[in-house]
């Protein structure tokens, strides 16, 4: 209403729509089966919460209390709430993650959004109809390849999206476009969740009822609890689906108030997320794919861990078979995964804005404008390249995360204090958060994430110097280009608040 820049949020649904939409994203619907199949199905599902409990909520907390906090002192990003803890002057640079993460993460996640939305313009356009399995599966190919200019031109339209709505601020365009996304997204989740688990198998349809595919996603296979690459995949998981260590969090808690609740918005925010993941994301795509072209067919597919292909390549030629109910099924399959993307990638935009509104006066809209072209000029080799597009998640998308995360529990648990910590995260809180968590946070998650860390390690060096194509160095090279571009203003900001 207001013509003043993002000065908070409007309502405290649209803040838990929008912290919820930060973290459901197409990450609950694809990666989580997928990662579930191949980290031991039922049994995955045991690391997974044990790193939920232990490491996700905590740092729920921490960071939501870390972004109220930044936000009483007028700051927004990561850098100078890094910097108003912690006072040592190299603190600063640790926060410089939690803006380049943003950027290098929206790089390539806004052309997985731009799939989702081209592919429900393909299911309404009926250009799924009538292809076999194979012909889907070149039109897949063709597409990411860059067989038309089309990818290119939706990848486009993706990034206007975010930047007009981006522009509008943060009552004014992020928790508006929450309001209306998420509700569609669970009322889609819902309709096809049910259409997963009741599907029955019949002559000319299905070949399996759908509870077969959700037998193969939950069956145990109790050995893998044993694994260590069982526990950093779970670990990593909930990294990825929480959108934790990476800044965007902080930022959208820095709109709060002194004194309002952080505690139970965060569990709702955490919770919302791990139902539409756990519930929703394992009754669609496993149950669908399996009930139509069983399990060999489909365990084949799962290898990766990503199930972009189920998604993309599977799906929508058996939704043509469903008649108009497969048309509808299309455009609310992807329809769901559009707003799932869309509501996490526009949260990735807020941190560079809030640090260009705090430190150089810049307008909401210069800085949506600045992060439109930036994730343009990085996004580019994630386009050309897979090869650029994996650089981008290992470093970006998975090995920042758990620095950051590393980083941010040490300097609030233990710089500022876990007492203080403690007064932070439970001030106005509308719940009695359980007195143990105050020791979980000081002693138990510090020390999971640094044993997942030093763990990851040699993997982290091996893959540091691994061979990879052109287009893969340019993508190392631009990620340390923006790392250090980033470092620079900060420095620049610095010098300047010292100045005045
Ligand atoms: N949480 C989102 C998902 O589940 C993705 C996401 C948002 C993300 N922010 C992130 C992933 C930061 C990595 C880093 O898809
Ligand atoms: N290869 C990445 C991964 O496995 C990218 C990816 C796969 C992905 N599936 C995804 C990213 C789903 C976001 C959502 O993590």
């Amino acid at each position: 209403m207001t013509n003043q820049t993002s000065t908070g949020w409007g309502s405290r649904i649209g803040l838990i729509l929008a912290m919820a939409g930060n973290a459901v994203g197409l990450g609950n619907f694809l990666r989580f089966p997928a990662q579930a199949i191949e980290n031991g199905g039922g049994a995955f599902i045991i690391p997974y919460l044990v790193c939920f409990l232990l490491m996700g909520l905590p740092l729920l907390f921490v960071e939501w209390g870390m972004g109220r906090y930044g936000g009483r002192y007028g700051q927004h990003s990561t850098p100078f709430i890094f910097d108003v803890l912690g006072k040592a002057s190299y603190w600063k640079y640790f926060g410089v993650f939690g803006i380049f993460t943003n950027i290098a993460v929206a790089a390539f996640y806004c052309y997985l959004e731009s799939w989702a939305l081209s592919w429900a313009y393909h299911s309404v356009a009926g250009t799924f109809n009538g292809m076999t399995q194979a012909n889907l599966q070149a039109f897949f190919t063709n597409y990411i390849e860059l067989g038309t200019a089309q990818p290119v031109v939706f990848w486009v339209i993706c990034l206007v999206l975010n930047t007009v709505i981006l522009s509008r601020g943060i009552s004014g365009g992020v928790e508006k476009v929450a309001k209306i996304g998420m509700p569609l997204l669970l009322l889609f989740g819902v309709i096809l969740a049910v259409t997963g688990i009741t599907l029955e198998a019949e002559p000319g349809g299905a070949i399996n009822d759908g509870l077969v595919g959700l037998n193969y996603l939950w069956s145990p296979d109790f050995s893998s609890i044993w694994s260590f690459k069982v526990w950093v995949a779970a670990a990593g998981q909930i990294f990825f689906t929480l959108s934790l260590g990476m800044g965007s969090i902080h930022c959208y808690a820095s709109y709060l108030k002194e004194k309002e609740d952080i505690a139970l918005n965060a569990m709702t925010a955490g919770w919302m997320n791990e139902f539409v993941e756990v519930v929703l994301g394992s009754a669609i795509i496993i149950p669908i794919s399996v009930g139509f072209l069983g399990i060999d067919a489909i365990s084949k597919m799962v290898s990766g861990g990503s199930g972009l292909g189920i998604g993309f390549a599977v799906l929508p030629q058996l939704f043509s078979s469903w008649g108009w109910f497969g048309t509808l099924s299309g455009l609310m399959w992807f329809g769901l995964l559009f707003f799932a993307g869309i509501t996490s990638s526009m949260a990735m935009g807020t941190p560079l804005i809030g640090f260009m509104r705090d430190n150089f006066a810049w307008k909401d809209k210069q800085g949506a404008y600045l992060f439109g072209i930036l994730i343009f000029i990085f996004g580019i080799p994630t386009v050309l390249s897979q090869d650029a597009f994996n650089e981008y998640d290992y470093w970006a998308g998975t090995v920042s995360l758990v620095v950051f995360a590393m980083v941010e529990i040490v300097l609030f648990a233990w710089v500022l204090g876990m007492d203080k910590a403690w007064d932070e995260i439970t001030r106005g809180a509308d719940i009695k958060v359980p007195l143990v968590f105050k020791y979980i946070i000081k002693y138990v998650s510090p020390v999971f994430l640094i044993i997942v860390f030093v763990g990851a390690l040699p993997d982290i060096i091996k893959n540091a110097t691994a061979e990879t194509s052109l287009y893969g160095w340019l993508g190392r090279a631009m990620l340390l280009v923006l790392f250090v571009g980033i470092a620079v203003l900060v420095s620049v900001a610095k010098r300047k608040k010292l100045k005045s």
